[in-house]
């Protein structure tokens, strides 16, 4: 009886600690790319919501802070391609292989995100929400066609 007590104790602590680790896989990478690049994005998807809100007419449109909200999308918009180095591939990634073996391509959605950022700021600048709400479809579509093609979902 108590034999068999003390294993139940120790079965469940085995659990705690496995579903521990399955909650938190350390970053193995001396550099720790996957958690910093993983940071970039989430900050990226912060940065986007206010803009999505004003060009969805679910917020007010103000010229200056909506500015100030591009600025902040914009300034991201070259940090996370730095953290994916030849050895940055690794788990719990959810990039592509494709982000590795195809760099000429993983390089071009690059520059396509901050054509349409660089777009999306101008019209910022100029002011006209009816120009606006079509450059943010550019920017969110980005997002989706380059995660299609180098994220697992
Ligand atoms: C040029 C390609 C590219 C563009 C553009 C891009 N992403 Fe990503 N994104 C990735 C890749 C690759 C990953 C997977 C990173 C990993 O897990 O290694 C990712 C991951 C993410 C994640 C998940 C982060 C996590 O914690 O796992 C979010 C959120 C995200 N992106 C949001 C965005 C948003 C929002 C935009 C546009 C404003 C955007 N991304 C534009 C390639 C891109």
């Amino acid at each position: 009886m108590r034999r068999q007590r003390v294993c139940l104790v120790l079965c469940l602590l085995v659990v705690g600690v496995l579903t521990a680790c399955v909650r938190q896989v350390p970053d193995t990478h001396p550099d720790q790319v996957l958690t910093k690049r993983k940071a970039l994005f989430k900050q990226m998807n912060r940065a986007l919501e206010p803009i999505g809100l004003v060009a969805n007419e679910r917020e007010p449109y103000k010229k200056e802070e909506f500015a100030g909200y591009v600025d902040e999308l914009q300034k991201l918009s070259n940090k996370p391609w730095a953290y994916f180095p030849q050895d940055g591939n690794y788990p719990p990634t959810r990039s592509k292989p494709a982000v590795w073996s195809e760099p000429a391509e993983f390089d071009a959605a690059q520059k396509q995100y901050q054509r349409v950022v660089a777009q999306l700021a101008q019209e910022a600048q100029a002011g006209d929400l009816e120009k606006i709400k079509p450059a943010v479809v550019e920017v969110t579509n980005s997002c989706k066609s380059c995660h299609k093609k180098f994220r697992f979902d």
